[in-house]
């Protein structure tokens, strides 16, 4: 493709209160990102150029998308869903590290490995994604509105950085990014909403 968008949602009432996973609502804040997306994708898609609008399949994503216009085409997918924290999905980081203090530390030696217990490593959202990056890859004009892990494995693919590394790109929330493949790098553009 000759360039990609991606955004994480608006914040969540759940990124408000640190705790992961979910299916919550935006907050205050992640509203007014909705509101503000449609003039940032206008500054950097262009308002003649088509553009297609890929969510996940979560409230948080498909409310982030909710002001773009009407005329985009969108489509959810689950494929595009936060990485499924298993059992500790809906807990706060210190609520993990008290309750599965074992777990806790397993993920911070191997970040990229450690499945959640019922859950997902980000080694199985890589695969979970390849589907996505081959649509992606014979496509044009697509913004991706999806969550932390999961933008940060596709940044690292279009990057070429070595997945195993995707768990520490920083994706600030309230920002479009843009990312355009070149012969020998790929050039990333940011339009900060400033929120
Ligand atoms: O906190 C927001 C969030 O998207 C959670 O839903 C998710 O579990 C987490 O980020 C992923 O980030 P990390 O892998 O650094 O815990």
């Amino acid at each position: 493709p000759r360039s990609v968008w991606l955004s994480r949602h608006g914040e969540s009432e759940y990124n408000l209160e640190g705790r992961i996973g979910g299916d919550s609502l935006l907050s205050h804040r992640g509203e007014e990102y909705a509101r503000k997306l449609p003039e940032l994708v206008r500054q950097s898609v262009g308002s003649d150029r088509p553009l297609t609008v890929w969510t996940s399949t979560l409230k948080r994503t498909i409310a982030t998308a909710r002001h773009l216009p009407k005329h985009y085409n969108q489509l959810q997918w689950k494929a595009l869903d936060e990485l499924d924290a298993g059992v500790c999905d809906g807990l706060t980081y210190q609520e993990i590290a008290d309750q599965y203090p074992e777990d806790f530390q397993a993920r911070d030696e191997d970040k990229y490995n450690y499945r959640y217990r019922g859950g997902e490593s980000y080694r199985d959202v890589v695969i979970r994604l390849e589907p996505i990056i081959m649509e992606l890859e014979r496509s044009e004009n697509i913004l991706i509105i999806s969550h932390q892990a999961v933008i940060r494995c596709i940044y690292a693919y279009f990057m070429q950085k070595p997945q195993e590394e995707s768990p520490w790109v920083p994706v600030p929330l309230h920002t479009l990014i843009k990312l355009t493949p070149r012969a020998y790098d790929t050039l990333v553009e940011k339009y900060d909403a400033k929120i």
